[in-house]
């Protein structure tokens, strides 16, 4: 087993734009094959990195100044993970290594927003038949928040990004700074995966499903968990921090694994902001839950822990168990053993940001999060019991606010996306799950019940659990176009739980 925190904790490097088109900036990002040492002991790991690095440099850009950037493609020809040719969008005519980006979260016009089928190969040899340009533009209109970029290949989006296609990207405004939160080098983000591997430093990931079965070899597997935490790249990783007030912008890049964080000194988390920006006011927490996708953006006081080492843990049941604290159970370690620099004069204010509740809304979609078994026996999750190739079904009105009712008829919960959109959880509610199988009829068992409080703010992903109803509560702005819905679980993403959806003028 790999020792835990050995190795300090990687800050990803700022990019800078390398020109500018009419003074809006422009950057230019390389995607290509590397190898880097993610643990002490491991030989150097082959991966797939922005700029060359894993994770990808981080994005810092300011709110409604746009930017362009042109992603290119310099991977190798051959996929260094399993492709499984049976999966849509992968089928042995397709080139293998194809790539698009995804700003998830950014408001974004459909041209710019990385479908699936808009992928290109090395140098844009070839592209998907939905490509139309290689310059995107972000606008950058929404508030301060933290998104993250990250592939989105039809079929093999989980295995780019498990080779390491993911970055930040933080969004800044007068509004937040004015706030005083800790800043500069007291204002950190953690990207938090799950990764196993061999002995010789190469990443691991299955060829097939557990369950023996008649499988395509290779074959899609229904879940990935890794069998060790990284932080930015590093395998448990420690980080030096001084007795003072530390911002944490945590993503969960992982494919499947979600995490409920809590801190060993029984510590509570201050939360001040969800996928989309700030909250309302800010929230104690003592445990904190991440489905992938899904951020946090949080505060941690260390004012009183001179002299202590602090682990950010994990306990989210995975596959029916708790979590070793000895591996999964742990993620990193804060040593208070600095002393403090200087006065920490970042506060917390008791009031954030408005955020507006949604309550209006003209239509109401019924949409099912449900399973069917596929030609080879392996289980298949759809949205709304259609497949990606069946006809779109969604067309919400530019302008209009909807409310989508999730009703998850699977055992597992499916953390669901919607690209261009900021939406807010409605409510949830449990439904009789027994008359469900019987008679196919959704029958609430319960009250609605209102998000937790820090779930209260704009949302891009929102966990929908096994059994119950989830609402969501959509404007759908300011573009209209072509785009797309999905679990955010890359192994069901990428086998059928994505489907297109049109906001039409
Ligand atoms: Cu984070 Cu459609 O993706
Ligand atoms: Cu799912």
């Amino acid at each position: 087993m790999l020792k835990k925190f050995v190795d300090p904790l990687p800050i990803m490097e700022s990019i800078r734009p390398t020109d500018h088109i009419h003074n809006v900036p422009f950057y230019e990002v390389r995607m290509r094959e590397t190898f880097q040492k993610l643990h002490r002991d491991l030989p150097p790991t082959k991966v797939w990195g922005y700029n060359g690095q894993y994770p990808g440099p981080t994005f810092h850009v300011w709110r409604h100044l746009p930017v362009h950037v042109l992603w290119k493609n310099e991977l190798p020809e051959r996929h260094f993970l399993p492709i499984d040719t049976t999966v849509h969008g992968a089928e042995k005519d397709k080139p293998e290594v194809r790539t698009v980006v995804h700003l998830h979260g950014g408001v974004t016009p459909d041209t710019s927003d990385g479908y699936p089928e808009a992928w290109f190969t090395r140098d844009f040899q070839k592209v998907g038949h939905h490509f139309t340009n290689r310059l995107y533009t972000y606008p950058n209109h929404q508030p301060a928040t933290n998104l993250w970029y990250h592939d989105h290949a039809m079929g093999i989006t989980r295995l780019n990004i498990y080779a390491g296609l993911a970055g930040m990207y933080i969004i800044h405004d007068r509004e937040e700074i004015r706030l005083n939160l800790p800043c500069g080098r007291f204002d950190i983000p953690l990207i938090i995966q799950d990764r196993s591997f061999y002995k010789d430093g190469r990443l691991f990931y299955p060829q097939e499903p557990d369950k023996p079965a008649t499988v395509p070899h290779p074959s899609v597997a229904p879940e990935f968990f890794g069998d060790t935490i990284l932080v930015n790249g590093k395998v448990w990783p420690y980080v030096h921090v001084e007795p003072r007030r530390y911002r944490f912008r945590i993503l969960n890049g992982s494919n499947t694994r979600f995490y409920r964080f809590s801190l060993s000194n029984g510590a509570s988390f201050i939360q001040i902001g969800t996928d989309q920006g700030l909250l309302e006011t800010p929230i104690l927490v003592p445990s904190l839950v991440l489905a992938p996708a899904e951020r946090a953006d949080v505060i941690v006081d260390f004012s009183t822990c001179y002299g202590e080492s602090i682990v950010l843990r994990n306990d989210y049941e995975t596959q029916g168990k708790k979590p070793d604290p000895e591996t999964t159970g742990s993620v990193i370690q804060f040593r208070v053993i600095d002393s403090l620099a200087s006065q920490d004069e970042s506060s917390i204010p008791v009031r954030l940001a408005h955020v507006p509740k949604l309550n209006h809304y003209r239509e109401f979609r019924t949409l099912r999060l449900n399973m069917r078994e596929d030609s080879f026996g392996r289980n298949i999750h759809l949205l709304d019991d259609r497949l990606w190739s069946d006809p779109i079904s969604e067309t919400p009105k530019l302008g209009q606010t909807e409310i989508w009712n999730l009703i998850n008829e699977t055992q597992a919960t499916h953390p669901i996306h919607l690209h261009l959109v900021r939406f807010q959880i409605f409510d949830r509610q449990p439904f009789d799950r027994d008359v469900f199988e019987k008679e196919g009829r959704i029958v609430p068992t319960g009250p609605r019940v209102p998000p937790a409080l820090n779930e209260r703010g704009w949302k891009d992903t929102v966990r929908a659990r096994p059994g119950e109803i989830t609402r969501i509560i959509i404007p759908f702005s300011p573009y209209p176009g072509l785009f797309v819905w999905h679990c955010h679980i890359l192994e069901h993403e990428d086998y059928e739980m994505m489907r297109p959806y049109i906001v039409i003028r």
